[in-house]
């Protein structure tokens, strides 16, 4: 495995966002909506640096194998809070091709959200298939797998304390 970013990277550039989030959002209450599972270590690291009376909801998404329709997003868990009039953030770890966050974008509209914004630890440099806005972005970075920090190779290494890279040996 090759860290690719460290934890005290990754904790300074938490702390920014932690940060430019408590001021965008003064005097506002948000609802932070993490999509589990590779959000949950981004998002409880993220919250304790925002200083603003907050809520949490969780959705937990996956992607139909299939053959009708390959690609497309199943929502496993739906979002229990009354997301109407409500100031959304939807957190996730990575952007990669888009379609989740998209999914989820327009999913959360439909329930009527006042605003939606969101946060991604890390974004991949790449083109996208479909075109979503990163409000709040960790980091960019080379379109290369990734794990730890909640990133996971068939449910392994969300644990890890750094992103890292995979080599052919792990
Ligand atoms: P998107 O819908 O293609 O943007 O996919 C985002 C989801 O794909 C993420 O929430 C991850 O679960 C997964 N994913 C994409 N790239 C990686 C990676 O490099 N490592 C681990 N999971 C990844
Ligand atoms: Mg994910």
């Amino acid at each position: 495995m090759k860290i690719l970013i460290d934890r005290n990277k990754i904790e300074k550039r938490v702390k920014e966002l932690g940060k430019e989030i408590t001021a965008d959002y003064k005097d506002k209450n948000p609802v932070f909506v993490g999509i589990l599972k590779g959000a949950f270590i981004f998002l409880a690291d993220l919250v304790r640096n925002v200083n603003l009376d907050v809520e949490f909801d969780f959705v937990v998404v996956s992607l139909y194998k299939g053959k009708k329709s390959p690609g497309m997003i199943i929502l496993e868990r739906e979002v229990l809070t009354d997301l109407s009039s409500r100031d959304v953030i939807l957190v996730d770890e990575i952007l990669d091709t888009g379609k989740t966050l998209d999914f989820l974008v327009n999913h959360i509209r439909e329930k009527g959200a006042k605003s939606i914004k969101t946060c991604i630890l890390l974004s991949k440099r790449k083109k996208r298939e479909v075109s979503v806005k990163a409000d709040y972005v960790g980091f960019e970075i080379e379109d290369k797998f990734v794990v730890g920090y909640g990133l996971d190779y068939n449910q392994r290494y969300r644990n890890l304390p750094f992103v890292g890279l995979m080599d052919e040996k792990d």
